[in-house]
């Protein structure tokens, strides 16, 4: 605490003049709300950090951010993921703050205040919401957001009556913490704690351990520590970190969504890492962590058998694991520490869950920059395919045609969806598992090829190709598909074409116009016209780079 305005102030609020004297202050920015329920418990987790952070010799001060719950936030959670990866970067840097604990869990939180942490600079340390409580439902396990799909296909063929599906509504989220599922919240705090950024096991505690506050006041003791070491992120972060998180994303059958947030999280680090790193990565490293939507188990399975350590521990060979961790030691200490539970869940290399990789990345005519998909959790019948597309140029369109008993489609049919990218949607929102026509789930059909430039939840599964690059709202080459347009996928070839001539193409190209965007203010606007393509991490283009500008010191 420097100055005599700041020291004034401080003992303002009661605090003594020697309690912010010589001590480190540390920021403990909350992403708790009342609309957050994966984060309800953060606030009582705050008060754990701050007694770490006292009895280490810090003084803590907690900071409100914006609170990204992710099925509560309209359009989508992406949209406002750099919203909080700015605030986060603005309140570390206007505020007299020397180091910081990020309270957060819940799919965008994580990437966000980690980007904005990167950016500023300052010795951070990431403390996880953790995962909710497995539940069950007729002596089955079910999580939340992969069940949520599979028992809404099953009510849309009237295999689920009303009555159960009430049940089931309150049945599938048992409690505060983030979806336990290996959706997007579990791959990224995971990849967070592969990227040295979070204490060893941490990812794994259910939010409603008695472990999990012990763990937020590690969180607090250790950043006190980190601040009088100056382990910033800058020391923590490399290539090599970031190809750790690859591996682990891949062995855990992580979600798609990681491929965008990973990548900006490298740009903001100034480290050089694309699609075909992940892409490399996912040839090498099977699924061996038996989660849903790839396997059969719930994240309170996953810590039981072991946790990340011991998943890590499985991939060491892949592994750079002389990197560091915020506890000041390498990876290898963690990994040599760890020990397997239960193999069926976390399962040895030579018996994976999937011999499909997590991640593909494809690339073609119709996705020059790359597209993703999930083999892991995707049809193998649909692996190589080519069917005749049906197109829809918006979310309600396509939904009112999913109804249409005459809908002319058969399960050979590629369903399209476009205009759900970055600038087009806007957001890039997760809409890219598109829905199953209601007249094909009555025939028994629960999957078929379906692309878009949108995203899809970490919880879903499906063949589906998502983040097409570039999107079709700048003029990607998805906006000149049409209905009857045949298209081609052959995922172990990695390509996806486009079936028609270049001739025909060019003329489409020349009828072309971008759609015009129905926002004028805010920071929508702002974000239309700043946000990169999804190969690019979505970051805004001025936020992607560089460190920020350091305000004079004039007290
Ligand atoms: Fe918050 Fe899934 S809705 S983690």
């Amino acid at each position: 605490m420097r100055g005599f305005a700041h020291r004034q102030r401080m003992q303002q609020m009661g605090l003594r003049r020697e309690d912010v004297l010589e001590r480190p202050i540390v920021a403990i920015v909350n992403t708790w709300s009342d609309l957050s329920p994966c984060h309800a418990h953060l606030r009582e987790r705050a008060e754990a950090v701050k007694r770490g952070v006292l009895m280490a010799g810090g003084m803590p001060f907690e900071l409100p951010a914006m609170s990204l719950g992710e099925v509560m936030v309209k359009p989508t959670t992406m949209l406002y993921r750099n919203f909080l990866a700015m605030e986060t970067e603005e309140l570390l840097r206007s505020l007299p703050i020397d180091g910081a604990v990020l309270l957060g869990g819940c799919d965008k939180t994580t990437p966000g205040m980690l980007m904005g942490a990167i950016s500023m600079g300052v010795p951070a340390i990431f403390c996880p919401a953790g995962p909710m409580l497995n539940d069950r439902h007729r002596g089955r396990q079910v999580g939340a957001g992969t069940h949520t799909r599979v028992f809404w296909d099953e009510m849309q063929a009237g295999r689920v009556g009303a009555e159960e599906w009430v049940h089931l509504e309150s049945r599938m989220t048992r409690s505060p913490g983030t979806c336990n599922t290996m959706g997007t919240a579990s791959t990224m705090t995971a990849l967070v704690e592969a990227l040295g950024l979070a204490l060893p096991g941490s990812t794994s505690i259910p939010a409603m351990d008695a472990a999990h506050p012990r763990m937020a006041a590690d969180c607090g003791e250790r950043i006190v520590r980190m601040i009088w070491d100056d382990l910033t992120p800058s020391k923590i972060l490399t290539r090599g970190s970031f190809l750790n998180a690859a591996a682990v994303h891949m062995a855990l059958g992580g979600s798609t969504n990681a491929a965008v947030h990973v990548i900006a999280m490298a740009r903001r680090a100034g480290i050089e890492f694309t699609l075909a790193d992940l892409d490399a990565m996912g040839r090498r490293v099977p699924v061996l962590a038996n989660l849903f939507p790839s396997g059969e188990g719930l994240m309170e399975d996953f810590y039981f058998a072991g946790g990340l350590p011991a998943l890590m521990q499985r991939i060491r060979a892949h592994l750079a694991l002389d990197e560091l961790t915020v506890r000041g030691q390498s990876l290898r200490a963690q990994v040599d520490a760890a020990e397997v539970i239960d193999a069926e869940v976390i399962r040895p290399l030579d018996r994976p869950v999937s011999h499909e990789p997590a991640l593909a990345v494809l690339r073609g005519n119709l996705a020059p920059e790359g597209a993703v998909i999930k083999p892991s959790a995707a049809l193998p019948a649909l692996m190589r395919h080519r069917g005749r597309a049906l197109v829809f140029d918006s979310q309600p369109q396509m939904l009112a045609a999913m109804a249409d008993e005459a809908l002319d489609c058969d399960e050979h049919t590629v369903l399209v969806l476009r205009n759900a990218g970055p600038v087009g949607a806007p957001g890039m929102p997760e809409w890219g598992n598109l829905p199953i026509p209601r007249k094909l789930l009555a025939r028994g059909v629960r999957d078929m090829l379906r692309l878009s430039d949108a995203r899809m939840s970490g919880t879903h599964y499906g063949t589906c190709v998502l983040h097409i690059s570039p999107e079709s709202a700048v003029g990607g080459p998805l906006a000149l598909v049409r209905t009857g347009d045949e298209i081609e996928i052959d995922v172990p070839q990695r390509t996806l074409q486009h079936c028609v001539g270049e001739d025909e193409l060019a003329r489409r190209r020349a009828e072309w116009t971008a759609p015009v965007s129905a926002y004028r203010r805010g920071w929508t606007r702002l974000y239309q016209d700043h946000v990169t393509q999804a190969h690019e991490g979505c970051d805004l283009d001025f936020l992607a780079d560089g460190a920020p500008t350091p305000e004079p010191d004039i007290y």
